[in-house]
């Protein structure tokens, strides 16, 4: 069966207002999937629904803060850099339970920000794991594709890296 708008999954993006979160809005946007955009500041988050809704006035667009998006998503995707990853997810943590976390997450810690920092945990995505437990299904996404590119109308050709420790959340990332 094909999935109608209707029945696409509100996607809530925490730190949408960002490079990677808006031009993943943008692409899901087009898409047809109804989008929250998440941020620290009420003010921030509608600026960016504004410049969403100028490109795909079709589809509806929210703005809220991240604790409100949490609540609001179906599916949350965490874009917020790396040293604020965990505080952010602390903030939201309750209202993921049962929920897929898409976390893009790439370890660059400033002021190296050029080299990837691994975490002792192994991996930001085994962390964010770590933090919320197996409550929330997280699964790792879209680390190698480059903002610039998804805000531009450009065929981007490359793979994408899906992980995490659930099937059936890797599949409906996929
Ligand atoms: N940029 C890329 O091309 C790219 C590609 C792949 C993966 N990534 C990964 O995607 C994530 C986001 O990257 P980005 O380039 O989009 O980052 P960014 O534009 O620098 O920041 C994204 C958002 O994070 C929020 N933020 C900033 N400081 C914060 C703090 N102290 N606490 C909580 N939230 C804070 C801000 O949202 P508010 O001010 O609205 O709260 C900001 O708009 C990173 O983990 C990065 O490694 C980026």
């Amino acid at each position: 069966m094909v999935d109608t708008d209707a029945d696409k999954e509100t996607i809530a993006i925490l730190g949408g207002t960002g490079d990677l979160g808006t031009g993943l809005a943008i692409r899901w946007s087009k898409a047809g999937y109804k989008i929250v955009i998440g941020s620290r500041t009420l003010e921030k988050a509608q600026n960016a629904v504004a410049n969403l809704q100028a490109i795909s006035p079709e589809t509806p667009a929210d703005a809220m803060v991240n604790a409100d998006a949490a609540v609001a998503g179906d599916i949350i995707v965490l874009t917020v850099p790396a040293e604020h990853q965990l505080s952010t997810l602390a903030g939201v943590k309750s209202a993921l339970t049962g929920k897929i976390l898409i976390d893009v997450t790439v370890p660059l810690v400033p002021p190296k920000v050029g080299t990837v920092q691994l975490p002792q945990e192994g991996s930001a995505g085994k962390r964010a794991q770590d933090l919320l437990g197996e409550s929330v299904m997280v699964v790792t996404a879209f680390q190698n594709i480059a903002a610039h590119l998804l805000q531009q109308d450009v065929q981007i050709e490359c793979d994408v890296l899906v992980a995490g420790n659930k099937k059936v959340a890797r599949d409906k990332v996929i």
